[in-house]
């Protein structure tokens, strides 16, 4: 499983996360470079079902990266993110996906090692998971 290199999807908030992101490239810390970043204007614009396309196209884990509590720039759009992937995470283990291969948490502008942290982390959670195979499952069942 060492040279297992997982694909790691991580939404990011334009305003809180992506700006950590980009933040840690120019401060050059590193973080795995298998996590790839896809910006959003907001945490609460991620659809439940953008995750599950992730995880359908060969995502071994998924995070989704918001601005703190407060901080939301569309005053609660990180809340409703919350909400709704509570719900996600139940679902996912009735599908048969590991709930420790989907995170939702927070990045401010300035927590450049937060980012790297948590790409690390979750890049040596899914490392230990190892490959996610949704193999045998109706593609209706994960859509
Ligand atoms: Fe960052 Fe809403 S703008 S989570």
């Amino acid at each position: 499983m060492d040279d297992f290199n997982p694909a790691i999807i991580a939404f990011v908030c334009n305003w809180c996360s992506y700006a950590g992101a980009d933040k840690a490239g120019g401060q050059k810390l590193p973080y795995p470079s298998n996590v790839k970043l896809i910006r959003v204007m907001c945490s609460g614009r991620v659809d439940p079902q953008f995750v599950m396309k992730a995880f359908r196209e060969g995502a071994d884990g998924v995070m989704v990266l918001g601005c703190h509590p407060g901080d939301c720039h569309y005053r609660n759009g990180n809340m409703k993110a919350l909400r709704r992937f509570k719900l996600l995470e139940r679902m996912l283990s009735q599908l048969g996906i590991e709930k420790e291969r989907f995170k939702l948490d927070w990045v401010s502008a300035g927590e450049s090692a937060r980012f790297q942290e948590l790409a690390k982390k979750m890049t040596d959670t899914i490392k230990k998971l190892g490959p996610l195979h949704l193999r045998g499952m109706v593609e209706s069942e994960v859509a």
